[in-house]
């Protein structure tokens, strides 16, 4: 039997140590504000932005609530982020996502300065992560960083497989696993045998979007298993892309769902905005 890597454990501590920061930012008369724009109500969406504005409450973080209507205009919407990109009051600006139908996406993450851009999605904030330059790292894969090496996982010359190629998870996952040394493939759709590669995994991300896909046969004995993925079943419950039951036989440890990677992407998106004042050379 495995090892759980407990993300709501290492969430609370990573949210604790952003809580004191803020206060010794605020002890010097600097505040935190994130602003959260929500456009149109998809039920998701609600969810994980109230679960944001909660995490902003808890560590301090003052969140101003953008709820605009699903009928804006991509213009009011370029708009909004223009003045709150000229905002001194404002440090870290996030729009939830899927915009809805007729908006350009990639346009409007790339009008958010990326010096407020706490998701670390800005072409800008992406290409310091590949040279290895200081700036926003999408949360979700920062915080697999963080569960790994809280957990004393060492990544330093491990075999680390990554399976999934999205902007949002596997291109910087695979980023940052090189970052901390590791030796990192990146497997996809088109990957021709995708179990002759994730059985060499001393560390093995699991990022498909497939509910329940990989289980033992896609994992050597003793490797270490991090699941990003996120369903509902029909009975209601969650589950990720990898098959607990059958994983945890042989991993050595491995993140349950829920209770994983999930609480870690919020708690990394406040300890951004705690980031954020640094980066813009506010203390
Ligand atoms: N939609 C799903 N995940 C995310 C995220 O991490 N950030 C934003 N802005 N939207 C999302």
């Amino acid at each position: 039997m495995s090892e759980l890597i407990d993300g709501k454990v290492i969430s609370t501590q990573i949210k604790s140590e952003v809580k004191e920061k803020v206060a010794a930012l605020n002890a010097k008369g600097v505040t935190v504000s994130l602003a959260v724009i929500q456009v149109g109500a998809d039920p998701a969406s609600s969810v994980y932005v109230r679960n944001k504005k909660k995490a902003c409450e808890e560590v301090g973080i003052r969140s101003v609530a953008y709820e605009l209507p699903e009928t804006t205009t991509e213009k009011e919407l370029l708009d909004l982020i223009d003045e709150l990109n000229g905002r001194k009051d404002i440090n870290g600006i996030l729009v939830q996502l899927p915009l809805p139908k007729g908006m350009d996406e990639d346009k409007v993450t790339d009008a958010i300065s990326p010096l407020k851009d706490v998701d670390g999605f800005h072409p800008v904030n992406v290409g310091k992560l590949s040279i290895g330059k200081r700036g926003f790292v999408s949360c979700t894969p920062a915080g697999v960083i963080e569960l790994l090496k809280r957990s004393g996982v060492e990544i330093s010359g491990k075999e680390c497989v990554v399976i999934g190629r999205s902007n949002i998870v596997g291109k910087p996952m695979s980023m940052l696993l090189l970052r901390e040394n590791g030796t990192v493939t990146v497997c996809h759709s088109r990957t021709a045998d995708l179990k002759e590669v994730t059985k060499r995994a001393d560390i093995l991300v699991v990022a498909v979007g497939k509910p329940g896909m990989i289980d033992a046969s896609y994992i050597k004995d003793g490797a270490v298993v991090i699941d990003v993925g996120i369903h509902r079943k029909e009975d209601g419950k969650l589950c990720g892309d990898v098959d607990f039951e059958s994983a945890s036989e042989v991993a050595s440890k491995i993140t349950p769902v829920p209770g994983g990677v999930g609480p870690m992407t919020i708690a990394m998106l406040m300890k951004n905005c705690a980031e954020s004042v640094e980066l813009q050379g506010l203390i």
